[in-house]
């Protein structure tokens, strides 16, 4: 029996070694170590041995099935590890090679602009306060001394969804609601970034959709001496130290006296170019002193109270600054175009 044993072994031992495939390693399992095994005709003719013969051989029938379980697991590694040799000598990597270029992006000009004109006046003090694009007639219009009828309200072709809701057509409905939120009737500074819109035809220099900044500031000594020094020194931060200002007068319902702001062209220093289509001065913003009725309709005690507003549209600070000739290169998203700032 011992020899029986042995010799199973030794010919497992063979049979695991040939294997090349762990198939054919499981086939091998199956033969010496199955249901059908040698290794259970033996078990069974253990019924008929002594009762000091069975622990004997038993023992000994477990210690080979155990040496062959062995033989087997380290064929198995040798088989697993030679694949894995084979492979990495198959899939050698050049790491001498140049990686792949992740393509990296970058803040739209849109946005850029945006952020410039933003901490310039956050510079100042402002705070950035924003609103609802979807707005009611009242704050858009009504607040801001543009009562319903107001021919005024042609200046701005509007976008209703029903008889008292519309696209905003400006960001000053944003100024509204600070001035209500403001409660205790508190000096303010601040400036409403946003989107707006207008039932403009688009072309070259007109968009149905447009981004504005508009800035308000309401204090007991607010003039427009201060209105004419924050505009000049916006201007020279946007277009450089060398650059002036004018005032020319305009009209807003909601500003009296209202001004148009002209900066001198940064291209030509004022001399005369198609630029400034040989003005020397190009138009960048409409100011003005808060009209008495927008601070009343607000509560503001306008013996007390005064105020400066200015707005400016984003796209055509970003058109004057970076030479783009189309403001809808500012929406399609053409890399070509985006990629160059
Ligand atoms: N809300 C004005 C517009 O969109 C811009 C403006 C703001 C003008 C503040 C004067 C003062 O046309």
């Amino acid at each position: 029996m011992e020899n029986k044993l042995k010799q199973m072994v030794i010919l497992a031992s063979d049979a695991i070694k040939k294997c090349k495939t762990i198939n054919e390693l499981m086939d091998v399992k199956a033969l010496y170590l199955g249901k059908k095994s040698e290794f259970n005709t033996i078990m069974q003719d253990l019924k008929g041995l002594s009762d000091e013969e069975k622990p004997r051989i038993g023992k000994m029938v477990n210690e080979a099935k155990q040496a062959i379980s062995a033989l087997i697991e380290e064929r198995k590694n040798h088989i697993d590890r030679e694949k894995i040799d084979a492979l990495l000598k198959e899939q050698t990597i050049d790491i001498t090679l140049p990686g792949k270029k992740i393509a990296i992006g970058h803040k739209h000009i849109l946005t850029k602009t945006i952020e410039e004109i933003e901490d310039i006046f956050v510079g100042l003090g402002y705070t950035i306060k924003e609103g609802p694009e979807i707005e009611s007639d009242k704050y858009n219009f009504e607040m801001l001394n543009l009562p319903k009828d107001h021919p005024a309200r042609e200046m701005q072709d509007s976008f209703y969804i029903t008889e008292e809701t519309l696209l905003r057509t400006h960001t000053s409905p944003v100024q509204v609601r600070s001035l209500l939120a403001n409660t205790n009737q508190e000096p303010l500074k601040i400036i409403c970034p946003g989107v707006v819109y207008r039932k403009d035809d688009d072309d070259q220099t007109h968009s149905h959709q447009f981004m504005q900044i508009e800035a308000l500031v309401v204090d007991e000594k607010a003039t427009l001496a201060d209105l004419k020094g924050t505009l000049l020194l916006v201007a020279k931060k946007l277009f450089g130290e060398n650059r002036e200002i004018r005032l020319r007068p305009s009209y807003f319902p909601f500003t009296e006296p209202s001004v148009e702001v002209d900066v001198s062209c940064f291209k030509c220093n004022g001399i005369g170019c198609s630029m400034c289509k040989q003005t020397g001065w190009i138009e960048i913003l409409g100011a003005g002193m808060v009209n008495n009725n927008v601070l009343k309709a607000a509560g503001y005690d306008t013996d007390k109270y005064q105020g400066f507003a200015l707005g400016m549209g984003i796209e055509r600070i970003a058109m004057l600054k970076y030479g783009i000739e189309d403001i809808r290169h500012l929406y399609t998203n053409d890399l070509r175009f985006n990629s160059q700032f």
